[in-house]
This record gives C-alpha cells, structure tokens and sequence, in this order.
C-alpha cells in the first residue's frame, strides 16, 4: 500500500557524490515530500569508496535537509521501492549516451512493477559532462576538479589521491603545480 506522502527513490552508485546528482536530488525535493536516496550495496563490485562512506559523503552535502533520506539497498530496486512505499524512481539523465541504458533499465523496472513510476529529470546543462567515473579518474592525476563535486567529497577525494591535494594545495597558494 502507497503512504500519502509521495516519496521517490533517487538510486545509484553515487561513487561518489557528484555536483550533478545535487543536482537532480535539490530539483526532486521540489517534486516530491521524501526523497530517499539511495545507495547501490554492490557485493561483487567494489567502488572506490565503501557503501558507509557514500552515504556519509551524501550526508554531510545535505546537513538537515527536510524531506531527504539518505540509505543502502540491495537486491531489486522495485522491492525496495514497494518497501518504502514509494511511488517513483528519480534517474538524472544528461547526455543522449545516458538514454539508451535508462531506457532498458525504466522499462524492466515497469516489467517488474507497474505501480512505480520512472521518473527522469535532465541534468542542468552546466554538469552535462559530470560523471563518478571521469572525475575519479580526472581526480587520480591531479585534475582539477573542485568545482564538480560538493566540499565533504572534495575532502574525501583529497585523503584518497595525493595528486589532487597537491593541485588544490598549490591553487590555495596561487601557484601554478
Ligand atoms: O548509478 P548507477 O550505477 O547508474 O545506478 C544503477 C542502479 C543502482 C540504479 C541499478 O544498477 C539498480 O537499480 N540496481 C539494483 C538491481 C535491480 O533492481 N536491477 C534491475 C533494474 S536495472
């Protein structure tokens, strides 16, 4: 049974937080009265950061956010979504290249239950090229990347990649690295 407050899911791997998912999550608390987001718990893949540190990372970028949830699920997404008796799956799309594998993973969902709406919000046009993957990867060698991820995930990537403290070090001195 559905609850009167109209709660969404907003799942994925969040690996980590990314200024496009504040994003997506800012514009989906305007839609709905709860939105959970929520956290892939991978067993076979390991991501850079544990499930434990995803979620504080999405945490601390939403001190006390009224309508936000932040937790792990595992198995199928519609049953955690029927548990939490939500009415809809929030997914970010940005690019064309993001339709394809949104549109197969929407329509098994709606296979699976058809009492849970996909529901797709179109990532603002400044965070188009934002992805976990290519700013972990940017991040590795010292990119900069400050401005595309939140500051408790700013600090997080900085404990985990030496060359990104150096470049944001060096810019916090004004030298060029
Ligand atoms: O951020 P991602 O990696 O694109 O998120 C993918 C996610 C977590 C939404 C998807 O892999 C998922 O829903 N996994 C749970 C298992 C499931 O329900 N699979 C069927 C739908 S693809």
């Amino acid at each position: 049974m559905q609850s009167e407050k109209r709660i969404a899911i907003y799942p994925g791997s969040f690996d980590p937080l990314t200024n496009g998912h504040v994003d997506v999550i800012e514009r989906s608390l305007e839609i709905f009265d709860q939105v959970i987001v929520a956290v892939l718990h991978n067993y076979r893949k390991q991501g850079v950061f544990s499930t434990k540190e995803r979620i504080q990372m999405i945490q601390e970028s939403f001190p006390s956010t009224p309508g936000l949830l932040v937790e792990s699920f595992d198995g199928l997404l519609v049953d955690y979504a029927h548990m939490k008796g939500a009415v809809a799956i929030i997914r970010g799309m940005r690019a064309n290249s993001d339709f394809e594998n949104e549109f197969q993973m929407a329509l098994l969902n709606r296979k699976l239950s058809r009492d849970v709406q996909s529901v797709f919000l179109i990532t603002g046009m400044r965070w188009i090229f934002t992805s976990s993957s290519s700013i972990k990867e940017a991040a590795l060698f010292g990119g900069d990347i400050s401005d595309m991820v939140p500051k408790p995930v700013l600090a997080r990537l900085m404990e985990r990649y030496p060359k990104l403290q150096k470049t944001i070090a060096a810019k916090s001195q004004n030298i060029d690295p």
